[in-house]
């Protein structure tokens, strides 16, 4: 089968998803999308793509791990602490001058951003005046994330992680482990609203001071990234802050004069105080 045939059958499959589900995955980038639905048809036993699309169209109960391939779910517990650090030092002096807070968590995957950013505001006593919005597509991430239960094995990882982003208390002061896990003190969840919300398709939903969206543009093409920044331009309050992932940038965005860099290397921005 050329390459070609293949890239065929992978857009018909985006549309069939789209048209029958409206899950819009059109404008993602295709190498990651092409590699992954390489993999769901091995997983179905499907010979060709467009056996796979033939299944998701007939047979509602493909769709569910179908998702699962299609949106990558790989997270951390103060993933890349640097870049809490910087939260804690640099952006957290600007929130404290806010009598109320909202921070979107857009693309929390399984909550692992979410449980960071409630630890790091419970320690650094932003918590009380705040609001959380966790937002996803995927449905069983999103159960995953009120969940706040991860498996013992990665415990280790994300204390080592909290202490690195200037952690001031120990990690195991905000979970219970049993036999099932970790299990995250739900008090950290009582201030975050959960809801299924599509970066690509739905409209900003509430003024925030704080968006922290990481790792979800990298699997979008620039028209994507343009309607994503501009929701988020869209939401930001003045000066309100916008922070990405390691590997993403503004730069080749229609918004890039929106922000300032108010911290490069932990790729975070500010939005700018004139229109
Ligand atoms: C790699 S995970 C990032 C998780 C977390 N933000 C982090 O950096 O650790 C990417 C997440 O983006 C979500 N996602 C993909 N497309 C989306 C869309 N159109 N709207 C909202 N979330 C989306 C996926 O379901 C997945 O949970």
């Amino acid at each position: 089968m050329t390459g070609k045939t293949e890239d065929i059958e992978v857009r018909l499959l985006l549309e069939a998803v789209f048209r029958k589900y409206h899950y819009d995955f059109r404008g993602y980038s295709m190498a990651s999308v092409k590699r992954r639905m390489k993999q769901a048809k091995e997983h179905f036993e499907c010979t060709t793509i467009s056996q796979l699309q033939d299944r998701v169209l007939h047979d509602e109960s493909v769709l569910p791990a179908l998702l699962s391939y299609l949106t990558v779910q790989v997270s951390e517990l103060f993933r890349d602490p640097s870049y809490y650090k910087a939260l804690r030092e640099l952006v957290v002096p600007h929130l404290k001058t806010y009598p109320s807070l909202k921070v979107w968590v857009a693309g929390c995957s399984t909550g692992e951003e979410l449980y960071s950013l409630a630890i790091l505001f419970r320690e650094e006593d932003l918590e009380d005046r705040t609001i959380f919005y966790a937002t996803d597509i995927n449905p069983n991430a999103l159960k995953q994330a009120e969940a706040g239960v991860y498996s013992l094995d990665r415990i280790a990882k994300f204390t080592e992680n909290h202490q690195r982003s200037g952690g001031k208390s120990s990690l195991s002061d905000y979970y219970t482990a049993n036999y099932r896990g970790a299990i995250f003190d739900k008090t950290l969840r009582m201030r975050t609203v959960f809801a299924d919300h599509s970066l690509v398709s739905d409209s900003a939903f509430a003024e925030v001071h704080f968006v922290s969206c990481r790792n979800v543009l990298i699997y979008f093409d620039l028209e994507n990234q343009n309607r994503t920044i501009g929701l988020f331009v869209d939401s930001l309050v003045r000066k309100g802050f916008l922070g990405l992932g390691s590997k993403e940038s503004l730069r080749f965005t229609r918004y890039a004069d929106s922000f300032t860099e108010f911290s490069r290397e932990d790729r975070i921005f500010q939005k700018r105080g004139t229109p």
